[in-house]
C-alpha cells in the first residue's frame, strides 16, 4: 500500500496524517492483511466493504490504533504530578479522588498512576479513596492491560526500587507482572471516546497520545468537548506533551504554568484570574 492509498484510509475516518505518519508502516501492513482477506485488491474497494460491513469497519478501526506506550512515559510531567497535581487534588478532595485514562492503551499510565499514588501514601496519609476508570475503544488491549504482563522495555523509566516493588519478574519468559495489590480498585471498559461515557465527574483526566494526535480537527472537537463533559470543576486535564488543546476553553487554565496540564475552573473564576 503507498502513502497515497493510505491517506485515502485516513480521509475516509478522519485521521491525521501528521499523526499516522511515524507509526504508518506498522499500520499499514496490519491493513494490507485486512484488506487481503476481504479479498479487495483496491483501497476502492476495501472502503466500499468498510461501508457496508459494520463489524468489519469495527475491526479496521481497531487495527488502526497504535499502541505505543510505557511507564512513566514523559518523565518530568510525574514529577509535576508527583510534587504539586496529585497533592493539591488530594487536599481539595479529601473523601475520595476520581481518575480516569481516557485511551489507556494496555495499561502502563493507569498504573504508573497507581504507583504514584502509592508512592504519595508516606507524604500525604490518609489518602482519599482512589476509583480508577481505564478506557480504551480497542478491546485487546484492555485485555493486554487487565493481564499487566510488559516487556522490559516498557519499564526503562520505572526506578529500581518502584520496579522491586510493583513488579514480578517472569525469569521465563524475561516478562513483568504487575503486583496483584495495584490492580485493585481499577474498572477497565471498552469505550470509543467519539461516543459518551456514562460517568463524569473525573478529579483527573488523562487524554494523552489518543484522539488529539491521531484524529483530525473535527473529529478531534467532537471528542474533546465529551471528555470535558466528564471533567469535575476544579479537575485537572493531561494531555500528551507533543498535543494542543483542540478548541479555545475558558474554562480550562494551564496548571502552574504547565502546557500540558490544565485545570477547569468556571468562568466566573476565569474572568477574576484574568484581571
Ligand atoms: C499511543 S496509545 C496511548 C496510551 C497512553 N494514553 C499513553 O499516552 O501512553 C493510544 C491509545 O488511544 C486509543 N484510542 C485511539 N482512538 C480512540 C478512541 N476514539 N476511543 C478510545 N480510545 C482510542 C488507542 O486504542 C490506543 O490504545
Amino acid at each position: 500500500m503507498d502513502d497515497q492509498q493510505f491517506r485515502q484510509l485516513l480521509d475516509h475516518f478522519g485521521y491525521s496524517w501528521e499523526g499516522y505518519k511515524r507509526v504508518r508502516k506498522g499500520v499499514k501492513k496490519r491493513i494490507s492483511r485486512h484488506m487481503h482477506q476481504l479479498g479487495c485488491t483496491t483501497m476502492e474497494k476495501y472502503l466500499h466493504s468498510l461501508d457496508r460491513d459494520e463489524e468489519a469497519r469495527k475491526y479496521c478501526e481497531c487495527l488502526m490504533t497504535v499502541s505505543v506506550s510505557r511507564f512513566f512515559r514523559d518523565r518530568f510531567l510525574w514529577k509535576v504530578l508527583e510534587g504539586q497535581v496529585v497533592p493539591s487534588i488530594v487536599e481539595e478532595n479529601r473523601k475520595k479522588v476520581r481518575f480516569w485514562s481516557a485511551g489507556c492503551g494496555c495499561g502502563e499510565e493507569v498504573y504508573s498512576f497507581k504507583i504514584l499514588w502509592e508512592s504519595l501514601r508516606c507524604r500525604l496519609d490518609p489518602m482519599p479513596e482512589l476509583e480508577i476508570w481505564a478506557t480504551d475503544m480497542n478491546p485487546v488491549y484492555i485485555k493486554r492491560a487487565h493481564d499487566g504482563i510488559y516487556p522490559l522495555s516498557s519499564l526503562r523509566e520505572v526506578p529500581k526500587e518502584l520496579r522491586e516493588l510493583y513488579f514480578v519478574l517472569d525469569v521465563d519468559e524475561g516478562l513483568y507482572r504487575i503486583a496483584l495489590n495495584l490492580k485493585k480498585g481499577i474498572l477497565w471498559k471498552v469505550h470509543n471516546l467519539l461516543f459518551d461515557l456514562e460517568e463524569f465527574n473525573f478529579q483527573i483526566i488523562f487524554l494523552r497520545n489518543s484522539i488529539l494526535t491521531y484524529y483530525k480537527d473535527e473529529l478531534k472537537r467532537s471528542a474533546f468537548r465529551k471528555v470535558m463533559g466528564c471533567l469535575a470543576h476544579g479537575g485537572v486535564l493531561v494531555i500528551g506533551s507533543h498535543e494542543k488543546l483542540p478548541i479555545e476553553s475558558k474554562d480550562l487554565m494551564t496548571f502552574g504554568g504547565q502546557p500540558h496540564i490544565f485545570k477547569k475552573i468556571d468562568d466566573l473564576q476565569g474572568l477574576r484570574h484574568n484581571h
